[in-house]
């Protein structure tokens, strides 16, 4: 058994479990390494106290260690305490979650919002909204887990459309409705961003086609909010066709915790029902406290935002023209696709050896044979980032 783990004997109930460790390839291991803000948000130090410019993490407007959110954590903790201590609807219901769901409401124009603790725990009780053992769950094909796990506890029926191909979700749409018994809802999951990709979807195309053919819609909008659409409302924002948009306050909103925004029926409904919101402790109030503030910000950022997008514009050019596959799609996620794990694995070695912290993205995540490099862009990265990073990179 390799790292030093004892090999469970015959019989042992872990025993499958360690044949599947050791079927593991080096390439595709995972190990946790400790990163330790310093200095700007944009660093980070690992445990040899070498700083890595941060082109990693998903906190696309530097809000993370903004003195803001900082602040209405502190008040929120010296005010609240660290937890809510119980599920929102046993004592767990603090002013400030009632505070942010209005505020995020409004922000959005949807009826009613509900919080959770995390984004995986809000898809999968937004899919459990929407869909049931009778429903058929049209997903695109790189939909977060989160999703498919959610399709899974509903029992829903799967079937997967190619990546943002309206005409081939069209055409199952069609088959739904034509072929054997009907199922009695048909739910479309897809992705107002895609985190791996850095793709949109014609999100008023998807729309249009779920209404013409009776299916819901469930957008997750983890990437995109703050970022893009109008004044960084997301791109599901206006089309009220969308029964449910899933927000995550962990990526641009710089903090942790989730949200569901509907209209006032699937909102009752999951206030009624949804176990991910019942049966849990309610979102921490600093959290909270720190994600009204974020979306304060967020709302005077049509400057930084605009900024944050022309870069992404800049760094898919300019490595398009260092003769790299042009990263797709417009925002702040630029995929570098390598295809191999080890050669992504040693392109991520080789940028960290000149001080720069990109991730190495590998199957499971992605596709088998399509590994690459996250390049995620921040509004507050200095001046000459570009330049480093085109140095560290080479020629492909
Ligand atoms: C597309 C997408 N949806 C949902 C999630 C889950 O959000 P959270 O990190 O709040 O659990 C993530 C983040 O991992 C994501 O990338």
């Amino acid at each position: 058994m390799q790292h030093g783990l004892a090999h469970p004997g015959p019989g042992d109930p872990l025993l499958p479990l360690a044949q599947e460790l050791e079927a593991l390839s080096p390439a595709r291991r995972r190990e946790l390494r400790p990163l330790q803000p310093a200095g700007p948000a944009s660093l980070l130090t690992d445990s040899s106290a070498a700083a890595l410019l941060d082109l990693a993490s998903n906190d696309y407007l530097g809000l993370s260690r903004h003195p803001k959110l900082q602040e209405a954590a502190r008040q929120s903790i010296a005010r609240d305490g660290v937890g809510a201590g119980a599920s929102r609807l046993v004592s767990g219901s603090r002013p400030i979650h009632h505070a942010l769901e209005q505020a995020l409401g409004h922000w959005l124009g949807r009826e009613r919002v509900l919080l959770y603790p995390s984004g995986f725990q809000a898809n999968l009780a937004a899919v459990q909204a929407l869909a049931d053992r009778h429903s058929l769950v049209l997903a695109d094909r790189l939909i977060h887990h989160s999703l498919l796990v959610g399709v899974q506890a509903s029992g829903a029926r799967l079937r997967r459309f190619r990546h943002n191909d309206l005409s081939d979700l069209e055409q199952k749409l069609k088959q739904a409705r034509s072929n054997g018994p009907e199922p009695r809802r048909v739910l479309v999951l897809s992705e107002s961003l895609f985190s791996m990709e850095g793709t949109c979807p014609d999100v008023a195309g998807l729309t249009e086609l779920c209404q013409r053919h009776g299916a819901g819609l469930l957008l997750d909008e983890a990437h995109a909010l703050g970022v893009l659409g109008s004044a960084g409302r997301g791109l599901g924002f206006g089309e009220t066709a969308i029964q449910l948009i899933s927000g995550t306050f962990g990526k641009a909103f710089g903090s942790s915790g989730a949200f569901l925004a509907g209209d006032a029926v699937v909102g009752d409904w999951l206030l009624q029902h949804s176990g991910p919101f019942r049966y849990t402790t309610a979102l921490a109030p600093p959290l909270a406290a720190a994600a009204l503030a974020a979306l304060e910000v967020i709302q005077q950022s049509d400057v930084e935002r605009q900024l944050l997008l022309s870069r992404a514009e800049r760094w898919r050019a300019a490595l398009q023209a260092a003769g790299w596959p042009r990263p797709a799609g417009y925002g702040p996620v630029l995929p570098l696709l390598v295809g191999d794990d080890q050669r992504a694995l040693e392109l991520q070695g080789q940028l960290e050896a000149q001080g720069l912290l990109s991730v190495a993205i590998r199957p499971p995540t992605v596709p088998s044979g399509t590994a690459r490099l996250r390049l995620v862009l921040r509004q507050d990265l200095p001046e000459g980032s570009l330049d480093r990073l085109l140095r560290a990179l080479g020629s492909p």
